[in-house]
């Protein structure tokens, strides 16, 4: 989503500014622009990529100064225009503020400054916020920032500067990440730490409620309230080659393909072959807990929604607890029933998902243990769980999510044997899950070896624009995952769903070549795919099956297989999404999409 970057330091702000957005072009946004102090306050803001922006700064030679905020906007209120871009100035041209989030009270406090005679150019909430910090300023930014803060309503992370005091910079944040990073003798600000990492790896997140002011001299944190709080300082992991292409044509690609390492890094050290168990530390706050587990609910958005749906089955198969999946978007505002012994699974790449968090937050309030499956370290979900395991899959940039889908299906795993194991599970069982588990990284390279085979069935397809994918079992998320994919970057319009549905209703899209992909890998359901499959093809389906190797009948009831290795069916999403992925990814580079910057799609939507 938008993207704020922020500098106060001893050398020339703008390319810092720049360079920075340029980290956070991958979260999507449709304008961008910069604000620096010196003397007065200079803006210059863009419709288009930043590099539109850059342009237009060569034709602005006199911008400079060491204090500057820059922001790129994904459209919430108001067109997608220059005006409406950010930095937002007040009608005076005093204070400059950048913001991600949504002010729910925007209209109300408008028409009170309004009243007060303030004039508004732009449709949107930041004008309001702006102003208002203006109509608080006593000639103390950080003060004023605080009052604005207590007045308004909905979520928020902002950087805000003042023509009256140059050397300062005014931080705030609710609902909305924020991170300080401190270097020597300069402070970056940003929503994402990958605009930090190039110049400090010292940083700290903003707490909710809390306002850091940052000049020359050092920091200030405090709350809303004034009261002064210590934030805590970590050392950044990110390391800035991760953030970085290294050879590929696309981020997706690269994450796709670095699958088998970064799977192997979520497993390590956690798989215990000798004593037959799991060993993760993030859940021993609540060991209890899960031995007396009655029911776990996953909640999640997207393709984090995928795998807590596989992670579903699994807490059911390998747990045997009961457990539930469901939209953090529609589980918050249901009057979810939480009953004694319910551990709520929130599951995120960002940690930051709105949906997920409030879902996430409405489930505590109501008593349930929480447990966070999350990616980004210190991220807004891992500091609101009881418990949490993380994914350490890396910074992933693509905006279509491969290798956090992935680390989320291998950590729910772990976390259904763990659980499994303190229940029922033998150790000779569990030891046997574990030997499979560990092979699975191979097992992912070898298919990505089958990538250009993967990319010549695709490209037959691609002016196709309906396509269905079809799975039973653990494979119908992974079915729902492969058609997101496909239509969040190549646009082809796709629906997953399970293979039995397809015969009430689905089944009339069916026409002549139609591609519909079949999860037909060995397991459990192995018949009844077959049958699908048939049916499919006799309405004039195309067949294109993920198969297990070695499957000599599937070649002959299938148009095209792409195969994968075999593995015991719980593990089998973990090498049954590789393919849709590729699928996906070819799908959009032969239809000539940027595969990295899809169209209204943003990385980390912190929006309800
Ligand atoms: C799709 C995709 C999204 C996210 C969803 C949740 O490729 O990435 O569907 O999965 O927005 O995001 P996180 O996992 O950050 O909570």
């Amino acid at each position: 989503m938008c993207g704020i970057v922020a500098y106060l330091g001893e050398q020339p702000a703008l390319p810092i500014l720049i360079e920075g957005l340029k980290r956070l072009e991958y979260r999507g946004y449709d304008s961008a622009g910069v604000a620096l102090l010196n003397g007065g306050l200079k803006v210059v803001k863009s419709v288009g990529r930043v590099s539109v922006l850059e342009e237009k700064l060569k034709q602005t030679p006199d911008l400079c100064g060491t204090v500057g905020i820059a922001h790129t906007r994904w459209a919430t209120h108001g067109s997608v225009t220059e005006l409406n871009a950010h930095p937002h100035s007040d009608d005076q041209h005093r204070f400059v503020l950048v913001h991600n989030g949504i002010i729910e009270n925007y209209s109300t406090l408008k028409k009170v400054l309004e009243e007060r005679g303030r004039v508004f150019e732009t449709e949107t909430d930041t004008e309001v916020l702006v102003t208002l910090i203006a109509e608080l300023y006593e000639g103390d930014l950080e003060k004023a920032v605080q009052a604005a803060a207590r007045e308004v309503t909905g979520a928020y992370a902002i950087v805000c500067c003042c023509a009256d005091e140059p050397g300062v910079l005014v931080a705030a944040r609710k609902g909305s990440p924020l991170m300080v990073g401190i270097g020597a003798d300069e402070f970056v600000v940003a929503s994402d730490p990958s605009a930090i990492v190039a110049h400090t790896s010292r940083a700290f997140a903003l707490d909710d409620y809390n306002v850091c002011r940052i000049d020359k001299t050092g920091f200030r944190t405090s709350t809303i309230d004034n009261h002064e709080v210590s934030p805590k300082v970590m050392e950044l992991e990110l390391e800035l080659e991760e953030t970085e292409l290294g050879g590929f044509d696309h981020y997706m690609q690269k994450e796709i393909f670095e699958q088998p390492r970064v799977i192997r890094n979520t497993l390590r050290g956690r798989l215990d072959h000798k004593e037959g168990r799991i060993v993760l530390g993030g859940l021993t706050e609540i060991s209890k807990e899960l031995v007396k587990a009655r029911r776990f609910i996953l909640t999640a958005q997207g393709t984090a929604l995928h795998s807590a749906m596989i992670g579903e089955y699994l807490l059911e198969d390998l747990a045997k607890v009961p457990a539930e999946c469901e939209y953090a978007s529609e589980f918050r505002y249901r009057n979810p029933i939480i009953e004694e012994n319910t551990i709520v699974i929130a599951v995120s790449q960002s940690g930051e998902t709105a949906d997920t968090l409030s879902a996430l937050h409405e489930a505590r309030d109501r008593g349930a243990t929480s447990l966070g499956v999350v990616n980004v370290v210190g991220s807004s979900i891992t500091r609101d769980t009881d418990a949490g395991v993380y994914l350490r899959v890396g910074p992933e940039i693509g905006v279509a999510s491969t290798k956090a889908f992935l680390g989320q299906v291998a950590v729910l795993t772990m976390i259904a044997i763990h659980t499994g194991r303190r229940r029922f599970m033998s150790p000779d069982e569990c030891a046997t899950l574990l030997r499979e588990l560990d092979q699975i990284p191979d097992k992912i390279e070898r298919i990505l070896q089958t990538a250009e085979a993967v990319k010549r069935v695709t490209e037959q397809h691609i002016h196709k624009e309906n396509w269905l994918f079809l799975g039973r079992g653990y494979n119908y998320p992974v079915a729902m995952e492969g058609a997101l994919k496909l239509k969040e970057i190549s646009y082809i319009h796709a629906e997953g769903m399970p293979a039995a549905e397809m015969k009430h209703g689905p089944i009339a899209l069916i026409n002549d070549g139609m591609p519909v992909v079949f999860l037909a890998n060995r397991g459990r359901q192995y018949d009844k795919v077959l049958s699908n499959i048939a049916e499919t093809r006799s309405r004039g389906g195309h067949v294109i099956a993920v198969a297990t190797e070695g499957d000599t009948h599937i070649e002959s009831v299938a148009d095209e297989v792409l195969w994968v290795p075999d593995c015991p069916e719980p593990l089998s999403p973990l090498l049954t999404v590789v393919p849709l992925q590729l699928m996906a990814y070819y799908a959009a580079v032969a239809r000539g999409h940027d595969v990295d910057k899809p169209r209204n799609l943003a990385k980390s939507v912190t929006v309800e």
